[in-house]
């Protein structure tokens, strides 16, 4: 059985596992750098490149010790080298530079994005299906940095079909989150708080773009909110900073969780609406293969689960720990890059702040 040791460090979470070549994790430890970056309420990336620096070879060792394996016993090491924050890639790609080197082993550079898209397999079940019955696929990614539909071929195929022309989807619970008060990173707050909310209580807009779009765009919806929570803002004669009538302090629990659910509901609306789109363009599709911090998503769980049913595909999304940055899923795709044949030359391996495609 073939070992992979994988690194993610594309942005605040160091992580280290140990994927053997049937696609179980052996192990998968992350560590959140979320409590280093609450007080700004966003990733400061300095201060993500040292947090990298000091925690990884630690997490590593853990990585190791809960496979109950050394590093003698690992045939190749892989490394996500991109899209990301490029100090912290580098921090990453050095230490698996190193590894390759000493321990003289295949590198593979893994695309954090292509990597979401593999979470779903990743321990499979006893009745799974093999992977190559899955495809040709949608993909959805739907994270703190990217929301795009994809058409998969096979696993490691992908042409975009849309993606967001402004903020991704992450990215407007995070800010929406802080419009209303809420701690860092803010996308499971608002899924915790809209369980107690009425998602009807606000109609706030779902764009859908030109009619056959499949593109995203969250800023509308998420000024509506911040116009919602703090009034329509004041802008003094002859420019300068717009003031606010009131903030998130002056709503009670209730008017915030409804807030919340109206919310979620729209950005969750957002993303059927495109997939029916993308489903009525590419009608042979047999599955679709989800993933992203956002997939963790309790009300876009249960949408997609219905929206599969209806449409006949088959649902692959990420178990919930496999769902935010994690390097199980860096591992798993190694895998399948490595079953094709696809390795990396060490001396050219570079990190990159931009995706592949
Ligand atoms: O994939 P990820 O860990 O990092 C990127 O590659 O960007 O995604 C992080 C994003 C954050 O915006 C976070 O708020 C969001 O995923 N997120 C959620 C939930 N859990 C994480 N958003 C909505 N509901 C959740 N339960
Ligand atoms: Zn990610």
């Amino acid at each position: 059985m073939t070992l992979i040791l994988a690194i993610e460090s594309s942005c605040d979470e160091t992580a280290a596992s140990v994927v053997d070549s049937s696609l179980r994790v052996r192990s998968s430890v992350v560590a959140s750098q979320a409590a280093l970056h609450a007080e700004y309420a966003g990733v400061v990336p300095e201060i993500a490149s040292r947090a990298h620096v000091e925690r990884l070879m630690p997490v590593l060792r853990a990585a190791l010790n809960d496979a109950g394996v050394t590093l003698q016993d690992i045939n190749a090491i892989a490394v996500a080298n991109r899209p990301g924050l490029i100090g912290s890639l580098l921090v990453g790609v050095a230490a698996a530079k190193a590894f390759s080197f000493a321990l003289d082993i295949p590198i593979l550079s893994i695309d954090h994005i292509e990597a979401h898209l593999t979470a779903g397999l990743l321990d499979p079940d006893e009745n799974a299906p093999p992977i190559n019955t899955l495809y040709p696929a949608l993909g959805l990614v739907v994270s703190g940095g990217h929301t795009a539909i994809y058409r998969m071929d096979e696993p490691l195929h992908r042409e975009r079909l849309g993606s967001t022309i402004d903020d991704a989807i992450g990215e407007a619970f995070d800010k929406v989150a802080t419009i209303l008060g809420l701690t860092y990173p803010g996308g499971p707050e608002i899924d915790k708080l809209a369980k107690h909310g009425n998602d009807r209580a606000h109609d706030f807009p779902v764009s859908l773009l030109a009619p056959n779009s499949l593109d995203f765009s969250f800023s509308g919806l998420k000024t509506s909110v911040l116009y919602e929570v703090r009034g329509t803002p004041t802008v003094p004669e002859g420019g300068g900073k717009a003031t606010f009538q009131r903030d998130s302090t002056d709503l009670t629990d209730q008017q915030r969780a409804d807030i919340a659910a109206s919310f979620q509901r729209a950005a969750v609306r957002a993303i059927t609406r495109k997939l029916e789109r993308a489903l009525k363009e590419t009608p042979s599709m047999r599955s679709l293969v989800v993933g992203g911090g956002v997939s963790a998503n309790s009300r876009l769980r249960s949408e997609l689960a219905s929206f599969c049913d209806t449409s006949n595909l088959t649902l692959i999304q990420p178990e919930m720990r496999y769902c935010i940055d994690n390097a199980a899923m860096i591992g798993g795709h190694a895998h399948l890059r490595l079953k094709a044949g696809e390795l990396d030359d060490r001396n050219t391996l570079t990190a990159a702040p931009t995706g592949a495609r």
